[in-house]
């Protein structure tokens, strides 16, 4: 790895239509071929609570209750992706937050239509890379190795 590129984390969240509609796999395969490291990943369902704490910061906004209903609405699968600049990097894969912006190719033009039913959730900064990822899993669910294939996808 360049001493320039920084190790991030990022939580993923496959969102409940993207479980319903069996895209679970569709969102490892590409995160995986984009050569991202998995570092934690866990089926549930979303407490209220839960998710109160982690969409606390659109409380208030139109779409808030419809967002907490949503992510509540069935169970999500909830990863741990790092490498080197890994939040541009997801968001990229992830395309703009409403579908009809994203990018041809990436994941919410190639499957969804509305903003909410926008499939996934990736942190959006390093920091709050950091504070999703203590909010979703404990140390113990986070899993350091290393793989093989590290020397011929980071510098
Ligand atoms: P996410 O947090 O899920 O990765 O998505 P994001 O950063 O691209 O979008 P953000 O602004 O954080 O919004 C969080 C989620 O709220 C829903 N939303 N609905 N109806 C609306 O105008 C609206 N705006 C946002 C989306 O599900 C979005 O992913
Ligand atoms: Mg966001």
């Amino acid at each position: 790895m360049l001493m320039e590129d920084i190790v991030e984390r990022t939580l993923v969240l496959v969102k409940p239509d993207g479980v319903q509609r069996g895209l679970v796999g569709e969102v490892i395969s590409r995160l995986e071929r984009r050569g991202l490291r998995l570092v934690a990943a866990k089926f549930m369902q979303v407490s209220q609570e839960l998710a109160e704490t982690h969409y606390a910061i659109h409380k208030g906004k139109p779409f808030y209750e419809g967002l907490i209903r949503y992510i509540t609405s069935a169970p999500v699968m909830a990863m741990v992706w790092e490498g080197p600049n890994a939040i541009a990097a997801v968001r990229q894969t992830m395309g703009s937050t409403r579908p009809t912006e994203a990018a041809p190719g990436s994941l919410r033009h190639d499957f969804a239509l509305e903003v909410g039913r926008n499939l996934t959730h990736a942190s959006d900064s390093v920091e709050n890379g950091q504070k999703e990822v203590s909010l979703w899993f404990t140390p113990g669910e986070l899993i350091a190795w290393q793989r093989d294939t590290d020397r011929w996808i980071f510098e």
